[in-house]
């Protein structure tokens, strides 16, 4: 059977919160190896639609194809092992935690985490969290907070907790990142960076999804772009099509 092109494909989703239809009958794609969008106006939805793929919150309705294979019914960090993580709209970081340990806490297929695997196998867990300890301190490096590593990330500006919510998703291999608003409230030097930090990764495998009000961030970024409104799809296309899309621009302005 040949890989399909698309790593992610959704269909049908449905989530409603009492009588709020946050999401109805949502439709998205993403094939391997681009940076796709997903815009819309505040809540049109977006987030909704993050948690229902990556299953935070279960669908009423609806079907999610990771890589050739149905998750809906997995919980998300069966998900996560699988090579699809995601970030949050606001960080989520371990504000007491120094940023290695914020690091170290993403990492996968911990031989340390049975106490009769504890027992048996101490050489083995040494080895595993010094190979760890040294995967986080190299991405962590690539990302400029290398001198930040015993710092608490509670002591970070906004932007760099979301840089350090993306660098923990690397540790975990993964093969696509969800990615909800990395450039808001974040000064304009570091969106650059991030920016530049996603082509990089995108260069070297990785898939991406982002939701991003910063519209610069995804017409400099994205393949393709979907858009949402009141929790259904309005249209995707390139981000040209988008940006001269008449339904879009009225969604945006409410006219
Ligand atoms: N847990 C929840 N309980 C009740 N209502 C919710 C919940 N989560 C989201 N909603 C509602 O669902 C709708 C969609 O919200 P969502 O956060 O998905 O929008 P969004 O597109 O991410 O918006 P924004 O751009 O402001 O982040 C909104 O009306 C929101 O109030
Ligand atoms: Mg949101």
């Amino acid at each position: 059977m040949s890989e399909s092109p698309l790593l992610l494909q959704a269909s049908g989703l449905c989530k409603s919160f009492g009588g709020i239809r946050a999401v109805q009958n949502a439709v998205i794609e993403v094939p391997r190896g681009q940076i796709t969008g997903l815009i819309g106006p505040n809540g049109a939805g977006k987030t909704t639609l993050f948690n229902l793929l990556s299953n935070f919150i279960a669908p009423d309705q609806g079907k999610v194809i990771f890589d050739g294979q149905e998750v809906q019914h997995l919980p998300s960090h069966a998900i996560a092992a699988k090579g699809f993580v995601r970030t949050f709209q606001v960080a989520r970081v371990l504000s007491r935690l120094s940023v290695l340990e914020n690091m170290l806490l993403a990492a996968q297929g911990q031989t340390g985490e049975n106490f009769l695997q504890v027992w048996w196998q101490q050489g083995k867990i040494r080895r595993q969290e010094k190979a760890n300890r040294e995967k986080a301190m190299a991405i962590l490096e690539s990302v400029g907070l290398a001198e930040k590593a015993q710092d608490y990330a509670g002591a970070m500006s906004g932007g760099q907790r979301k840089l350090l919510e993306m660098a923990r998703a690397l540790m975990s291999d993964p093969q696509l990142i969800l990615l909800d608003e990395p450039a808001a409230g974040v000064n304009p030097t570091l969106i650059n960076q991030i920016c530049e930090h996603i082509v990089r990764w995108n260069q070297q495998g990785i898939s991406f999804l982002i939701i991003e009000h910063n519209m610069d961030v995804i017409m400099s970024l994205c393949n393709h772009v979907w858009v949402l409104a009141e929790g259904t799809n309005l249209a995707d296309g390139t981000p040209a099509e988008i940006q001269s899309n008449e339904q879009v621009l009225e969604a945006y302005l409410g006219v």
